[in-house]
């Protein structure tokens, strides 16, 4: 493990290197445990750089083995090798040179996952962003782009493939019981890219034949026996292929594509240069293993993956600092291949949900960092929220501001310029500035600004001028290192309803600019006048979640049902039924907390009511309006001192009394909303399933029983259902019969199948309250759970830290102890996933003060643990902070 340096990295000290790598060369002799890896690099001093200057290459627990210069071994006082660089001096001037580099490595003791390491009994890299480095010595960086070829030689028959990036070149036997392949992959890419799996797989196969009437062959690699399971996955891809050519003009550019799925992996899927590795749980689904949500996740990662070849792997990242350059325009175009693929509005409402859910809180604590950053101790931390999710709001502001057809030039001329660069943010923005000519100065602080803004709004409508006046103040609060911040440039999405219900279109407007329905806030405050507006409108703002802001805006009960009612678009009718629904739950969690009774306003409850029954409506959006704001939502909008029972006791007071009042509604639904026996993962039947599990939590709240959740989970054929059921079971009654009997039963028919046990540990890892700790502690002793796993340890200590707010936050303190122990433990093996799962901490300084305490004592206890990670340093001092 590298433990902390404290060393500090700054996009202000950016330079290019010194040497420009032509050719890059590799050879791997594998074994489980010596690995013999030979890099054959070939270097020139870049034209008026230092004469005299050494070449620095980068390692991570290296050790050097051998080390050769144009063929001829080197002389040992011309270099220095440490575990962390080697340094070789008196270098050409301007001449080519070589260097054969060759290093020993361990994949079995390789715990970390980055590098070359284990997994179920196949070889396996993971590069990105720095783990090259602990495969050989490089200059292991974005901005350093050269052509590979890669040579595998390893024992055939546990071997039978060999992969690398680009194109097959050739193989043949070498030795008894091994044999070779040779790959060369002609796009010049950064070692981040480079990927390497060796092993005996099952393969599903197909082939695109692409816009220009190339033939690409597509493998999917599984583990034997699961390859049945992949072909969703292969459809997705192909979908993926054909809408990239059609959107974006973007064709693939290899002979082969391939996609290996893995499990031992620290993140959801890697877009390395032809070879993308995937964590299994984004690639493998049947309906009886997976949900309609495993489906729509598949769909999305796979896009995503597929759509870095040219957002990432054409063009990439000169620095890491850059990183949203390709995360945060690659979620921009795989939301926008889901919205095309499913329904636009319910696929902005789960957009929209999960950037307030897991980006905003992130935005407002201590973590926060603009979505450009400018500095960091570990670039493994800076994988967020805000860099892939609000990095993508950002370039759908862009798509908002400059219009369909100006966005659409500005990425052609992107891909134009750039292809085969490595690049900054300045440059993507360039971009957009020179095909539309608008300036986008004031934009761009989007990127270097972090927080989330708050717009506050207020409204008056003068009748006898036929006028309405909106005023328009924008707030960005102070974040780490960001005292004072410059008022932004806002797109807002707006428009003005009337008494019928119709659009009123304002004759001219003052005071802003307002084109194409979008009104641009760029004043710190600003007041825009709206002419010709024969009644008093109902306004919405924001619609779409044009920007990523948090509004204030003092709209009474019934001007939100009118929207709810009459919003042309649906994501704001979802928006308007939201803000009827936070201020019941507010007050609820308040009045729980003071022992008082809960009651819910009416108007929200028919409107609510309503909106479920009304069959105009798509069944998967009526389902994401029954699905109330989350608890973490509620603590969110509280701001501070919060008691997190108060939230979940509040909360269910509410569900139960809207599923009183709406029982023959749920009733009604749950019995109408059945699907065709045979099982569709598509959007339209995921939405009649969402609606009738919707349905059926609800009338388990009216019923108080078991009985019906249990019926339907004997009922279920299908993983969505089934899993709904189960979640009821224990989520609402965990002490029942039924409940102890469904966990056994769920557990006996799929303990073979550890992406399905990881939904059974997290829904048990999810049961409210405070004896959750103990099932969770248990849960870890089950022989079905493994510590090294990320995906198990994920579900389990991750669900319960993130997604269990009575339980780990309950009011002793001991789950943060328990928490506390565990991120030590992981961090030992794996620092990555230790630091990310320490995350959910985040939002400690917004808990009541006797909570807040004992999370801050945990923290402090991570802070002095000797041997700390990097990783882990670098979050819990920025916590803590
Ligand atoms: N680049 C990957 C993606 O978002 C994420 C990733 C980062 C995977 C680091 C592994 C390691 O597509
Ligand atoms: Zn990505």
């Amino acid at each position: 493990m590298r433990t902390d340096t404290g060393q500090v990295i700054h996009l202000a000290d950016y330079r290019p290197t010194d040497f420009v790598l032509e050719r890059v060369d590799l050879t791997f002799e594998l074994d489980p445990t010596e690995t013999k890896v030979e890099a054959r690099l070939i270097f020139h001093r870049r034209p008026g750089a230092d004469p005299a200057a050494p070449i620095v290459l980068d390692g991570d627990e290296l050790t050097l083995s051998g080390l050769l210069f144009d063929q001829v071994e080197m002389d040992p006082s011309r270099y220095d090798a440490t575990p962390e660089s080697l340094t070789v001096r008196d270098l050409p001037e301007s001449a080519p040179f070589e260097l054969t580099i060759t290093t020993i490595i361990n994949p079995e003791a390789n715990t970390q996952l980055m590098g070359l390491y284990r997994t179920s009994g196949i070889y396996c890299t993971q590069c990105e962003a720095e783990g090259f480095r602990r495969i050989t010595y490089f200059l292991d960086r974005p901005d350093v782009l050269a052509p590979f070829t890669v040579n595998i030689i390893a024992d055939k028959d546990a071997n039978p493939l060999l992969l690398s990036n680009g194109n097959f070149l050739g193989g043949a036997g070498y030795g008894p019981g091994k044999h070779f392949a040779a790959w060369f992959d002609p796009h010049p890419k950064p070692s981040y890219l480079f990927a390497l799996v060796a092993g005996d797989l099952g393969v599903v196969e197909d082939t695109f034949t692409t816009l220009s009437g190339r033939e690409v062959v597509l493998k999917i690699y599984v583990e034997h026996g699961k390859e049945p399971r992949a072909t969703y996955a292969m459809d997705a891809l192909k979908r993926s292929m054909k809408w990239d050519e059609e959107r974006f003009g973007r064709e693939y550019d290899l002979d082969i594509f391939m996609i290996v799925a893995v499990s031992d992996f620290n993140m959801g899927a890697m877009e390395n240069k032809g070879l993308n590795v995937f964590n299994d749980r984004y690639v493998l689904a049947d309906p009886e293993l997976a949900t309609d949500a495993d489906y729509a996740n598949i769909e999305a990662v796979i896009a995503h993956e597929y759509f870095h070849n040219w957002t990432g792997n054409r063009i990439t990242c000169r620095d890491w600092f850059q990183l949203c350059l390709k995360e945060g325009l690659t979620v921009y175009r795989d939301q926008e291949f889901s919205s095309d693929q499913r329904s636009r509005p319910v696929k902005r409402i789960a957009d929209v949900r999960h950037l307030k859910s897991e980006q905003f809180p992130e935005d407002g604590g201590p973590l926060a960092h603009p979505v450009r950053p400018t500095t960091y101790r570990e670039i493994n931390n800076f994988y967020t929220r805000t860099v892939y999710e609000k990095g993508s709001e950002v370039t759908r502001m862009i798509a908002t501001l400059l219009g369909k057809d100006d966005f659409k030039k500005g990425m052609d001329l992107y891909f134009d310029r750039h292809d085969g660069q490595a690049v900054t943010i300045e440059d993507f923005v360039t971009c957009f500035k020179d095909a539309s000519g608008r300036d986008l100065t004031q934009f761009s602080l989007w990127y270097h600004q972090a927080g989330t803004p708050l717009v506050t709004a207020s409204g008056s409508y003068d009748a006898a001028a036929g006028s309405f006046t909106l005023s328009l103040e924008q707030m960005i609060p102070a974040t780490p290192g960001q005292q004072t911040k410059e008022p932004m440039h806002i797109p807002l999405s707006l428009a003005l309803f009337g008494e019928n219900g119709g659009k009123l279109e304002p004759s001219s407007v003052e005071g802003a600019e307002y084109a194409g329905e979008v009104l641009h806030l760029t004043g710190r405050t600003q007041t825009a006048v709206f002419h010709g507006i024969g009644s008093r409108p109902v306004v919405s703002i924001n619609r779409s979640f044009s920007a990523p802001i948090n509004l204030h805006f003092d709209q009474s009960p019934a001007d939100l049902a009118h929207l709810a009612r009459h919003e042309t678009d649906h994501f704001a009718r979802w928006q308007a039924l939201t803000d009827l629904a936070l201020p019941n739950l507010l007050k609820a969690a308040r009045d729980a907390r003071e022992g008082k009774p809960v009651v819910c306003e009416a108007t929200f409850v028919e409107t609510l009511l309503a909106a479920a029954a009304d069959e105009s409506l798509e069944p998967a959006f009526r389902a994401q309006a029954l699905a109330l704001p989350s608890e973490s939502d509620i603590a969110r909008e509280l701001g501070g001192n919060n008691d997190p029972d108060a939230i979940h006791a509040g909360r269910q007071a509410i569900l139960k009394q809207i599923a009183e009042a709406g029982k023959d509604v749920f009733a009604g639904l749950y019995a109408a909303m059945t699907t065709p026996d045979d099982f569709s993962p598509d959007a339209k039947s995921a939405g009649l399933r969402a609606l009738r599990n919707t349905a059926l939590t609800y009338l388990s709240h009216a019923e108080q029983t078991p009985a019906r959740a249990k019926a339907a989970f004997d009922a279920a054929d299908n993983m969505t259902d089934l899993s709904h059921a189960l979640t009821i079971l224990a989520h609402r009654f965990p002490d029942s019969a039924q409940t102890r009997e469904a966990l056994e039963s769920f557990r006996d028919r799929f303990a073979e199948n550890a992406l399905v046990i990881d939904k059974w540990f997290a829904i048990q890892a999810g049961i409210p309250g405070a004896k959750t700790l103990e099932r969770v502690r248990a849960l870890m002793d089950n022989p079905l759970f493994k510590r090294t796993n990320p995906n198990r340890m994920r579900s389990l200590v991750g669900t319960f830290a993130f997604a269990n707010p009575t339980g780990f936050g309950r009011a002793d303190g001991e789950g943060y102890r328990f928490l506390a122990d565990q991120i030590l433990d992981i961090d030992g093996r794996n620092p990555q996933l230790a630091a990310r799962i320490l995350t959910s901490m985040r939002s400690w300084r917004s808990l009541e003060p006797v909570r807040a305490d004992h999370a801050r004592s945990a923290l402090t206890k991570i802070e002095q643990a000797p041997d700390l990670s990097t990783d882990v340093r670098d979050i819990v001092e920025r916590t803590l902070k």
